[in-house]
């Protein structure tokens, strides 16, 4: 056998997802801030966004869209929780421990949280797709978690949002096999940050489009250096999709540096579940995949481009081709669900829930609001309880 017969395909073997209990409809909020609805609906490509119940966080979200997941799976052959996220929970536990007890997996598991804005769930995709390049036999579950929380009345207001992707990782998948060969790119610009001391990030708008065009444009010139591809090889592009126009100015901004013509077909299935989720920040880019895989019967075979970006910045450009029984093993009556049982927020009960978010760890117990199969309890000694219902 030659080196290359000795590869197996690696890559996305299935995924769930889950959002929060609450959604607020954007007209409502164009509605009271005097701003024309079409500003968001077209402008920004936003219909609704998620929020969480007091009761609700990365680890809950997360949790239920794994739970759900390893319900067709078996778990023992984890061994590994990589869990992304920039909404994270505590400074040095990893939510995945978390996620890790409320799922009941095994003991013998690597568990590890990452950050780097909104590109770390590429990262751990990538590290599992690595891990199994050595040990076949074993699975990675790869968790994006996130709650996109801007301040009241600030420009980034209507791109809030909030869910989770989870992902199985593993040899011969079901989905998507990931190609090798990536285009990179990191540069440091404070085109949107978080400090410690914050519950809402400081953004600079303008400059995080422009760092957003420039790190994917970087990352697919990157791509081109290294492996022998081009724009007519990819069938459809994903995107980290912060409001959905985003994609279409990307894939303008490529059009533009390639001196190609691209259409707007290429990214179109797959901006449905962010338009009504908002911004997921890690989350963002599987669930364009998700809605490519759910919205189109054509895929089997067919290679996607995914572009991935976090501000800071780190962006990432890599290739995955869907498998042949993919159909097979797509739910989208489960996404169908989560997003029709959200609970919708008058404006008076948006701004309550947003000024109430405690960054705590004093004690405190929430009010059972959340009908997911996880909740936060509350706050004792510093530590935070979770619980299944
Ligand atoms: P803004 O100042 O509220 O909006 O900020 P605007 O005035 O730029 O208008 C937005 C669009 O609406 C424009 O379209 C207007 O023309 C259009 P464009 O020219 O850009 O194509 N518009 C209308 N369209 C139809 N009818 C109307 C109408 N009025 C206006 N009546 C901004 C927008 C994105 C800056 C703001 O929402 C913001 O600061 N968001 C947060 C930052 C962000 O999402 N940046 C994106 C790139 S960085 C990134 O993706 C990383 C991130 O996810 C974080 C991470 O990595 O962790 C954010």
């Amino acid at each position: 056998m030659t080196l290359k017969e000795s590869f197996v395909k690696i890559g996305i073997h299935d995924l769930e997802v889950a959002t929060s209990h609450y959604v607020l409809d954007l007209d409502t909020l164009a509605e009271r801030h005097d701003i024309d609805p079409k500003k968001f609906s077209i402008g920004l490509g936003q219909d609704t966004f998620s929020m969480p119940a007091p009761d609700e966080d990365i680890v809950t979200m997360a949790a239920e869209a794994a739970h759900t997941l390893l319900e067709r799976h078996d778990a023992s052959k984890i061994r590994q929780v990589l869990f992304a996220t920039e909404s994270s929970i505590d400074q040095s536990k990893a939510a995945g421990v978390y996620l890790h007890e409320l799922l009941g997996l095994p003991a013998n598991v690597r568990s590890v949280e990452l950050k780097q804005a909104c590109y770390s769930g590429t990262a751990a995709l990538q590290m599992a797709v690595n891990a199994i390049a050595r040990n076949p036999e074993e699975q990675v579950l790869v968790i994006t978690s996130d709650v996109a929380r801007y301040a009241l009345d600030s420009g980034g207001e209507p791109t809030q949002g909030a869910g989770s992707v989870a992902m199985l990782i593993s040899a011969d998948p079901n989905l998507i096999e990931i190609e090798p060969g990536s285009g990179l790119h990191t540069t440091d610009v404070n085109d949107f940050w978080r400090p410690n001391d914050s519950t809402t990030p400081f953004v600079d708008g303008q400059l995080s489009l422009d760092a957003y065009l420039g790190a994917t444009t970087a990352a697919w010139d990157d791509l081109l250096a290294r492996r022998e591809l081009g724009l007519e090889d990819i069938h459809r592009f994903l995107h980290h999709q912060p409001f959905t126009k985003m994609a279409r100015k990307q894939l303008a901004a490529l059009a533009e540096h390639t001196g190609t013509e691209l259409s707007d077909d290429l990214i179109e299935e797959s901006m449905s579940y962010n338009r009504a989720l908002g911004n997921t920040y890690t989350a963002s880019l599987y669930f364009a995949l998700t809605a490519q895989l759910h919205n189109n019967s054509d895929l089997a075979g067919k290679r996607l481009g995914f572009f991935s970006y976090g501000s800071g910045a780190v962006a990432e450009f890599f290739t995955g081709v869907v498998q042949d029984n993919y159909q097979d093993h797509i739910y989208p009556q489960h996404v169908a669900k989560q997003l029709d049982n959200r609970v919708a927020l008058t404006y008076d009960e948006y701004r309550e829930l947003h000024s109430d978010f405690a960054a705590t760890s004093e004690t405190f117990t929430t009010t059972k609001t959340t009908n997911a199969p996880f909740r936060l309890s509350g706050v004792t000694e510093h530590q935070r309880r979770y619980e299944a219902q």
